[in-house]
């Protein structure tokens, strides 16, 4: 709390790091993460001006990736399975900082967010993987791809007929059919699945569908950081959310408002 409250204040890394700052941040890393830890390795645990990125990345395999993250949707639904199939491994294959990220904590992305059918955990679970291996756009030119990699997930989550990925082992033997959602978002996604399947929501289909949903965006993820990781992925974004229509958005703004859709107040002066 007490390392919140310093960093609303306005301090600096320098003042971090010397007098009371110095203090606080120890108290708070104390507090936050136990074991044997170095004082730089408990602030960067704990997140604030110390951190450093890309955290340290070996390359992984795709498929193995994607069938552990089916197996994990059944226990932690589709963002943290996304999360956990790659930093589970990262885990084992790198250790800290992986050891001491809460994998767990992210079972809320499930159902576009606790229920409410916004952005599809998948796309959210590898958001947090690319920007927290990569580093967010504002840590500097070197981490701009962590953003990249998460917003290109998006369009091609949405321009793609997902599933993409069968499991060897299926927990579901009927066929499950692919759709394209034009969306980013669980709802659509889901919604226009269930329409042309015809299952339900809650039906074992259903459910088989977003854990293969959600292994295709692991491994399209896992594809993406091992080329970033040998300095080859190149962004194919054609569009830049938010700057190119003067709103935030998917930029098939007719899908939603058909043709009438609304100026974004900047865009009519
Ligand atoms: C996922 C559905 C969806 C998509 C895609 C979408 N919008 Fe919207 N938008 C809405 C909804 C819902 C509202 C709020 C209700 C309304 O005004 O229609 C809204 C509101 C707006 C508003 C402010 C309210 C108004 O009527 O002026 C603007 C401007 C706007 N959208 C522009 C766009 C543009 C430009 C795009 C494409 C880049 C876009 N929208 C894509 C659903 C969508």
């Amino acid at each position: 709390m007490e390392f919140t409250k310093k960093l609303d204040e306005g301090m600096s890394r320098r003042s971090l790091l010397t007098g009371a700052g110095k203090l606080a941040l120890v108290t708070a890393g104390a507090a936050a993460v136990s074991g044997g830890l170095g004082f730089m390795s408990q602030a960067e645990a704990l997140g604030g001006p110390t951190e450093k990125w890309p955290w340290p990345y070996v390359k992984l395999d795709p498929d193995f990736t994607a069938e552990l993250a089916y197996k994990e949707w059944y226990r932690v639904f589709c963002g943290n399975a996304v999360i956990s199939s790659i930093f589970g491994q990262l885990r084992e294959k790198v250790g800290e900082p992986y050891k001491s990220f809460p994998i767990d904590g992210f079972v809320f992305l499930e159902g576009g967010m606790a229920g409410w059918g916004t952005v599809c955990g998948s796309n959210a679970g590898a958001n947090i993987v690319s920007n927290l291996i990569i580093g967010p756009r504002i840590a500097g030119p070197d981490c701009e791809n962590g953003h990249q990699i998460g917003s290109e997930m998006m369009q091609w989550y949405s321009e793609t007929a997902l599933p993409t990925f069968t499991p060897k082992e299926p927990k579901q033997k009927t066929a499950i059919i692919q759709t394209t959602s034009n969306s980013p978002l669980c709802h659509v996604s889901v919604g226009k699945w269930m329409d042309k399947a015809g299952f339900a929501l809650a039906s074992a289909e259903r459910k088989d569908r977003c854990a293969r949903v959600a292994a295709s965006v692991a491994h399209k993820l896992v594809v993406d950081l091992n080329a970033w990781k040998d300095g080859k992925y190149e962004s194919k974004a054609t569009w830049t959310p938010g700057k190119t229509f003067g709103i935030t958005g998917q930029q098939n703004c007719n899908e939603c408002h058909g043709s009438n859709i609304p100026t974004p107040p900047q865009a009519k002066k």
